[in-house]
């Protein structure tokens, strides 16, 4: 009885430990973001309007250099005044918080998507990050 009661204990503990594992796990990747699913969460929703850069001009501004870029100042792409006065340089809370509902942020954009999935935004920032030039 004895032993079966100190199995048992040792069970729960484990237990424990891979909750804990898991837990944490999941906090690093929501404060890092995952690049690669971002960039396929990109090409599926972003690039149509946002070229890259090995597209031609697009619709929308162009987010290469985007971070710690002013809102509105891309040299390419069709920019609502509204984003152009808003004074945000874009960051990664200003980002996140746009992408969850574009005209909550700044009343009037022209951007029409947002992202609803926190999970999502977090890696669409970590991909944005790497479009530099
Ligand atoms: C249907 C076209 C369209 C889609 C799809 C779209 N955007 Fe936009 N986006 C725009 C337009 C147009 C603007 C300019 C908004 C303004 O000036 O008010 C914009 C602006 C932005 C800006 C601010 C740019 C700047 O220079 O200040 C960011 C960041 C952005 N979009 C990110 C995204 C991301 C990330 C996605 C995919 C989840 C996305 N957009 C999908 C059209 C789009």
């Amino acid at each position: 009885m004895l032993q079966f009661g100190k199995n048992r204990r040792a069970g729960a503990i484990m237990i424990l430990a891979v909750v804990g594992c898991a837990a944490a796990w999941s906090q690093s990747v929501q404060a890092e973001g995952d690049a690669v699913a971002g960039k396929k969460r990109y090409q599926m929703t972003c690039l149509g309007c946002h070229g890259d850069d090995r597209m031609a001009p697009t619709t929308g501004p162009s987010l290469v250099n985007i971070m710690g870029r002013k809102a509105g100042s891309a040299a390419s792409g069709v920019i609502s005044r509204a984003t152009a006065e808003s004074g945000i340089v874009w960051d990664e809370q200003n980002l996140d918080q746009f992408l969850a509902s574009p005209s909550e942020k700044i009343h009037g954009t022209i951007m029409p998507i947002g992202v609803r999935n926190p999970k999502e935004r977090v890696d669409l920032i970590a991909y944005l990050k790497t479009l530099k030039k």
